[in-house]
């Protein structure tokens, strides 16, 4: 959850370094800090609050040197204040550590450490850890040994990286546990290690991957892999498809703006490559199966937020197009509950980042039952897609902001044409269905981009309802889980409470809620009898004083009265109208939240990768 950068090389360290946090900012926000190895030692900055408040401080300190550390940070251990922001030193202070990932065991170590004598500045178990790797320096174990000794004694997921004043020329990094990822990278000037790409690829595409239960040992020019026992890894290079102005902002206001803008190219990416109309075939090429298609007897697709309401439509898609029974579970509740599995169950881990922890644990568990798990991941070398034995790759490009949006729409893609290709395994459809189908998944992205269109009316309803305190959104069918992501959307980043249900659910409970403070977003563009019933319950709200913002269709005859508000976007096959019905849920949270005066894409208590439990 955390974001750690490390480099040595010919660049000033400070500054490289700040660049890369500000390219991972969107894992953590509470404090940042870092530390570089300057003539007179380490030199340590830090301090509650974001980059933006560290990087005047590290800016006058004028740090000289070209090896360091740097971290900003999700707070676990610890409030969020100056002392636990890291880099954290060791009990001598010649050494000094950043993390991410929680320490189960915190408090049996830190009585151990304190019984020997140990003092403590900060809350973090971080400190516990650095003061670890600290005693196993003392006892003459290399650096990267230390470290490893230190991370065998830890239990949770976690990586860590260390700078120490007498290994001027090395930086040590290790990771244990199924969470939090580490990367790193070399170009003709020097290495550069982070827990994500962004921080990379603005220096090199070409990147390897510390696994859990490894220690790298990073100097200037390469990288030497160890398993924890230290017995030697070979670790071949990967090379990442991303453009690194792909992550930038070009000219939008957010990166949210940006990327639900992006969305007609980010669907096209997920989809054309794979899909050729004339002659109409499928080929997910980079996907392998890991079981007989026919030998499947249900999935269960397990994810978390936003991935987790993409799995609801997933789910509906493999049921329809595929004739394959299936149901979508919350990772955190399937990790401990997983319900009968067998090989014959195909697990759908879901997840943007690859890193959710609570994924990472739900696909341990699927393993241990045996079932065979396929993953469907935005980010290419994540620890999804290495546990996984098989992924489909999202291709939507770095999402860089906290609420995920492009890769929902590519979720839902990607969902499809798996349900697809299954339907075509399985014998679950005949040529002309196929041929049907994958002509109007191949033309989504157009209706995507037209239903962009609605921004302007969108932002004029955000201007009128920002002062509202609570939202309902209601849909049935495939309507339901696009309210369910409007509500999440609109909560995550505009601190409105808002609550997404099934449209049939109103007259048992919700409708008691109605009234004029209380604006309902009713999403109705799936087939003609759903939306029918949708639109009884708007009416039902109308008639009771409600406020109702209406989605649906250009082409559907709507009674003038019926809604307060509508908003249009284009009419497609009932299984696409997620993709498009999502676009003005989207933009309106992105308008209230602007209007709001709200830090968008970073906003409170949230992190963009939650490797944590
Ligand atoms: O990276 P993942 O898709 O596994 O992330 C899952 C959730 O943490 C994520 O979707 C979260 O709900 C987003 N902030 C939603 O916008």
């Amino acid at each position: 959850m955390c974001g750690i950068v490390g480099y040595l090389g010919e660049r000033p360290a400070a500054s490289t370094i700040l660049d890369g946090l500000r390219a991972l900012e969107y894992r953590g926000y509470d404090s940042a800090g870092l530390a570089v190895l300057t003539p007179d030692g380490l030199e340590v900055r830090r301090c509650a609050g974001r980059i933006s408040d560290l990087a005047p401080l590290v800016e006058d300190a004028h740090l000289t040197g070209s090896i360091g550390v740097g971290h900003t940070r999700w707070a676990t251990h610890g409030a969020v204040t100056d002392d636990n922001a890291h880099p954290h030193a060791d009990a001598s202070g010649r050494l000094v550590i950043v993390h991410n990932g929680m320490t189960d065991n915190v408090d049996e170590l830190r009585a151990e450490l304190l019984a020997d004598g140990h003092q403590f500045s900060s809350e973090t178990d971080t400190e516990v850890i650095a003061h670890l790797i600290g005693v196993e320096r003392d006892r003459g174990a290399e650096l990267p040994d230390a470290l490893g000794r230190a991370l065998q004694r830890l239990v949770g997921a976690h990586s860590v990286a260390v700078l120490a004043a007498d290994e001027p020329d090395m930086l040590a990094a290790g990771r244990i546990g199924a969470a939090g990822g580490l990367v790193v990278g070399h170009n003709g000037c020097g290495a550069i290690l982070a827990s994500d790409l962004p921080a990379v690829v603005r220096h090199t595409r070409k990147v390897q991957i510390v696994q859990a239960g490894e220690v790298v040992s990073l100097r200037r020019r390469a990288a030497e892999f160890r398993r924890l026992d230290n017995r030697p890894v070979t670790r071949g290079l990967i090379t990442v498809p991303w453009d690194p102005v792909a992550a930038a902002k070009a000219g939008h206001r957010h990166f949210m703006h940006k990327e639900i803008h992006e969305q007609p190219e980010t669907l096209a990416e997920t989809i054309r490559p794979r899909v050729t109309l004339d002659p109409p075939e499928l080929r997910l090429d980079d996907f392998r199966l890991p079981t007989d298609a026919r030998q499947i007897d249900r999935a269960v697709i397990v994810a978390s937020g936003t991935s987790h309401i993409a799995g609801m439509v997933g789910a509906r898609y493999l049921r329809e197009l595929a004739r394959l029974p299936a149901a979508t579970e919350i990772a955190s509740e399937f990790a401990y509950a997983p319900g009968p599995l067998t090989r014959r169950t195909l697990v759908i881990a879901v997840s943007q980042s690859g890193e959710t922890a609570d994924v990472l644990v739900a696909v341990q568990r699927a393993h241990a039952a045996g079932a065979p798990v396929a993953a469907l991941v935005n980010t290419v070398g994540s620890e999804l897609t290495r546990m996984a034995d098989a992924v489909l790759p999202l291709h939507a490009g770095p999402e860089v902001s906290v609420a995920a949006t492009k890769t929902f729409t590519s979720e839902l893609g990607a969902f499809y044409l798996l349900a697809c290709q299954l339907a075509q395994q399985r014998g679950a459809c005949t040529q002309a269905q196929f041929e049907r189908r994958i002509a109007a998944i191949a033309h989504a992205p157009i209706a995507v981009a037209r239903a962009l269109d609605v921004e302007p009316q969108v932002e004029e309803l955000a201007r009128r309802f920002h002062r509202c305190k609570n939202f309902l959104f209601l849909g049935r069918g495939l309507g339901h889980p696009v309210a369910l992501e409007g509500a999440l959307k609109l909560k995550e980043i505009s601190y409105i409470h808002a609550e997404g249900f099934a449209a049939g659910e109103l007259k048992h409970g919700p409708i008691a809620l109605i009234d004029p403070d209380m604006p309902v977003v009713a999403v109705a563009l799936d087939d003609d009898d759903v939306r029918a019933k949708t639109l009884n319950a708007v009416a039902q709200i109308r008639s009771r004083d409600g406020r109702v913002i209406l989605v649906a269709s250009d082409a559907d005859d709507l009674r003038g009265d019926l809604a307060e508000h509508v908003v249009r976007v284009p009419r497609t096959a009932p299984l696409i109208a997620p993709l498009v019905g999502v676009v003005p849920l989207q933009l309106f949270a992105y308008h209230m939240a602007v209007r709001l005066g709200l830090d968008v894409d970073q906003p409170r208590n949230l992190a963009k990768s939650v490797t944590v439990e």
